[in-house]
């Protein structure tokens, strides 16, 4: 019988990509030399199920008990969570390095604890002095909060068994180590090992474990994308680096609403919650400013307003430029090649900067509109008054498209005291509310950005 030869692969030390042979350039995140040899891919979800065979159950026969969840008492974070921590759940909190993880993470197990709640938190990265300091600028912290400095999953494995806390905290997941993997810590096959040990144990005892994971440049977990795959929420931590806005985004959720946003500030003694995000995205906003339009977003199930900026000048290149910050560059490029041909505008000799205000992303066709009518106003040089907000999919041959959830953004607009609403005709069927709740905001629809240019 043939030797079973030892299985291995190459994987990339940006973005896990698996390869079975060595590669110069990886073809997923495109960085160069960054293939390593290690052990290929371990799948704790298959080995999940035990040597155990299960039976096939009928559907209607199966219990769902509702999910114990713990609320952690910071209403921003319970409502990205889907409301409160599920047992025996494993949650990975990505975002760029001093984006605040640990701070929050520490605020949680802060508000927790005094609930009197059992909790360990471990890190690889700090000694306890430095926890200490960080705790010490959030404020008073009772007696069920353990620190473990440690960065060798069997011993940490060990300390959770024995001790039984109800949450526990990784913190991060790059430097954790497992004798199993046999590499360095960080590489993908050891944080993927990790994250299985880690998996294992929180399906087992159960409890809940937050894996904190560093975000490359590019915007993904180091590591293995394998990892978003394993656990059963992942959250990101978000926000500009100049400006104190936080977004906690779940990107992927098992129990609760994806793409649900929570919104905080950072002080000088931690993360403030953001409870009314909508003013708070438009504070500082000029009055009649060329260039400047209010629109609304819908993030996971909540509206929230922002100023979408524009600056279109003349340009001194033989190519215009281009930029977007906080919105999709090739949508802003091929909305200005709608401007362009539909209503017969030449921008291809003016630079263009696009900008959402405030540092927030989105990435939804609803902001189309407000590019749009902020490029025109920019163009134009003629301010947007200030008091209207639009929303809306702008279409290849110009027409303005139905968005979804109309309702909820116009009562968001009428809430904040806006005079006037631009939006899709087609959503008007949607809105069946009565006017008194619009707080005397009138409706404008249009149905094509031909129309916007009349009703403004
Ligand atoms: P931290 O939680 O350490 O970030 P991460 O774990 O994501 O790397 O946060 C670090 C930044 O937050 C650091 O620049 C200091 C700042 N900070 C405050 O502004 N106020 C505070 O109360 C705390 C604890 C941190
Ligand atoms: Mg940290």
């Amino acid at each position: 019988m043939a030797k079973a030869k030892k299985k291995a692969a190459f994987f990339c030390s940006g973005c896990g990509f698996e390869s079975p042979k060595w590669l110069g350039q990886c073809p997923v995140c495109h960085e160069w030399d960054t293939f390593a040899e290690e052990p290929a891919a371990v799948h704790w979800q298959t080995s999940l199920s035990g040597a155990v065979r299960s039976a096939p159950a009928r559907l209607n026969e199966v219990k769902a008990d509702e999910e114990e969840r713990i609320a952690t008492g910071i209403g921003e974070l319970d409502r990205v969570l889907g409301g409160g921590i599920v047992t025996g759940s494993l949650i990975l909190t990505g975002g760029e390095p001093g984006i605040g993880k640990s701070t929050l993470l520490l605020q949680m197990c802060r508000v927790l604890s005094a609930n009197g709640h059992k909790i360990l938190y471990v890190s690889g990265e700090e000694s306890s002095k430095q926890i200490k300091m960080r705790a010490e600028r959030i404020g008073d912290f009772c007696n069920n909060l353990y620190l473990l400095c440690e960065t060798d999953l069997g011993i940490i494995s060990e300390t959770i068994t024995d001790m039984k806390p109800i949450i526990v905290i990784i913190d991060s997941i790059q430097t954790m180590y497992s004798e199993d993997a046999g590499q360095t810590p960080g590489s993908a096959s050891q944080v993927r090992e990790a994250t299985g040990r880690l998996m294992k144990l929180a399906k087992s005892l159960p409890v809940s474990i937050f894996i904190v994971g560093h975000v490359t440049k590019e915007g993904i977990v180091a590591g293995p994308r394998l990892l978003e795959h394993m656990v059963d929420t992942v959250l990101y931590f978000e926000g500009d680096g100049g400006a104190s806005y936080r977004f906690l985004r779940s990107v992927k959720n098992r129990f609760g609403p994806a793409n649900e946003i929570g919104v905080f500030e950072m002080h000088q003694d931690g993360l403030k919650e953001v409870l009314n995000p909508s003013a708070y995205m438009l504070q500082g906003k000029p009055e009649n400013a060329p260039g400047s339009v209010v629109t609304c977003s819908i993030e996971g199930t909540r509206p929230i307003l922002a100023e979408v900026q524009a600056l279109v000048c003349q340009t001194s290149f033989n190519m215009p430029r281009r930029t977007a910050a906080g919105t999709d560059y090739n949508r802003v490029n091929l909305l200005m090649a709608v401007i362009e041909k539909r209503l017969g505008i030449r921008l291809g000799g003016y630079d263009a900067y696009i900008n959402v205000a405030g540092g927030m992303k989105i990435n939804e066709p609803a902001l189309d509109l407000g590019i749009v009518a902020a490029i025109l106003s920019s163009y134009k040089n003629q301010a947007f008054d200030s008091r209207t907000i639009c929303f809306g999919e702008v279409g290849l041959v110009g027409e303005v498209r139905a968005v979804s959830l109309s309702k909820q953004r116009v009562m968001e607009a009428a809430k904040l005291g806006f005079e006037r609403c631009i939006m899709p005709k087609a959503s008007f069927r949607e809105l069946d509310m009565d006017k008194s709740a619009l707080n005397g905001m009138t409706l404008s629809g249009v149905s094509s950005i031909y129309e916007l240019l009349e009703v403004v």
